[in-house]
């Protein structure tokens, strides 16, 4: 948790990085460098050859997906309030949450659309047209959620735990906000890389505006939409949330009827990914060897780590592994690099990956109306001469 003291001589010229006090403002303000699909709200992704710069990405080339503008929060009136199925329900400031210990994990987060804009050329999906780079790898400060459940005194019967933003979306002619809901066993890890935090810091920094200032939610191994940011409310049930990000989006349909809606589940952890960040899709590449670079996500499921990424040139006669660049961790990116070679024939690039749980990207996945979970062999055309 970065502590109030800390936020306040943030905004005043200090930051804190890697756990000392630096003198630059740098870290939380610094412009970010993405490629804005919308502001207000933003929506934006990196550049890919930015991408691969480091196994942490630097915040500025993080991606924000957000569904409506940024509210305004003053730190000091702020509360968390904790509801529902406890029998202490507590509103707490963020000097109260400073009581908590401090816990730091290092996730990669994903948003489940991202690599959509693959869909369209199956059957047109609405939303935020993603590429490849709605995905980047984090250090965040905060608490443990759990630690925060445990005083709240969950209940026996208690199944879920909602998350509720403080930011205002308009919809169906009314205003929600952000929802996500965990069932109750992810949300009692109390410790070690698969326990959820409550967050207020990212990279060594108090979290900018975009990504949840003052508090947000980070669930390692699922969706980026369970990472509620701005968080306001925590609601302890014994069913999943009935916020539409929870009850109707993020799930997997192929028709947008109530029908499919009430069938299909939430999504939660977020399948194995990989994509090639170099050279640039539709690159002119002479005859010969060629480098790549690119990130690969396993599976968030506990304990999955990377086994292999392969990358053909010639349509998947040959497989060429590459080799893995940065920490081979759980809920964690890796990046890759590799050599191929690439002839006259040589029409697309392509990067398959298996992880060790068993997670392998196949070679086509189904189309879905909203355009979730793509992580079908990443096909990349260029031109070779
Ligand atoms: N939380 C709130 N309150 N509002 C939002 O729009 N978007 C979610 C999640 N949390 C969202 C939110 C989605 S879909 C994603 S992928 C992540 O935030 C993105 O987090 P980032 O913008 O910090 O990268």
């Amino acid at each position: 948790m970065i502590t109030r003291r800390e936020m306040l001589l943030a905004s005043g010229g200090i930051v804190i990085a890697g756990g000392t006090l630096t003198s630059s403002r740098a870290t939380a303000e610094e412009a970010k460098q993405l490629v804005y699909h919308s502001t207000s709200p933003n929506n934006a992704e990196p550049e890919l050859a930015d991408l691969v710069q480091s196994w942490i990405t630097p915040t500025k080339h993080f991606y924000v997906r957000s569904h409506a503008p940024n509210p305004t929060i003053d730190p000091d009136a702020f509360e968390l309030k904790v509801e529902g199925m406890v029998n202490r329900p507590a509103k707490l400031s963020l000097k109260n949450l400073e009581r908590f210990k401090n816990h730091s994990t290092t996730a990669t987060l994903t948003c489940a659309g991202n690599r959509r804009s693959e869909y369209n050329a199956e059957g047109k999906v609405g939303g935020v047209q993603w590429k490849s780079g709605a995905i980047g790898n984090a250090t965040w400060q905060g608490i443990s959620l759990a630690d925060v459940l445990k005083e709240a005194e969950v209940t026996p019967d208690a199944k879920h735990v909602w998350f509720e933003g403080l930011d205002e979306i308009e919809k169906g002619g009314g205003i929600i906000p952000f929802g996500g809901s965990i069932p109750i066993a992810k949300a009692m890890i109390d410790s070690g890389p698969a326990a959820p935090l409550l967050a207020n810091g990212m990279n060594g920094a108090p979290l900018t505006a975009d990504h949840g200032f003052p508090l947000r939610t980070l669930v390692p191994g699922y969706i980026g939409a369970r990472s509620v940011k701005w968080l306001g409310r925590i609601v302890v049930s014994d069913r999943p949330s009935p916020n539409h990000y929870v009850a109707t989006a993020y799930k997997l349909v192929k028709n947008t009827d109530p029908i499919e809606w009430a069938e299909s589940g939430p999504i939660y952890r977020y399948p194995i990914n990989a994509a090639i960040c170099t050279p640039k899709a539709d690159s002119q590449l002479a005859v010969g060897e060629i480098d790549l670079t690119g990130y690969v996500l396993p599976t968030g499921r506990p304990g999955t780590t990377v086994k292999k990424v392969l990358i053909s040139a010639d349509h998947g006669k040959r497989w060429t592994e590459a080799t893995m660049v940065g920490k081979d961790r759980e809920f964690c990116w890796q990046l890759w690099s590799a050599k191929v070679k690439v002839t006259a024939a040589t029409k697309r690039l392509m990067v398959r990956a298996l992880d060790s749980s068993g997670g392998f990207m196949p070679y086509r996945v189904p189309w879905n109306a909203k355009g979730y979970l793509q992580n079908s062999w990443y096909k990349m055309p260029v031109q070779v001469n």
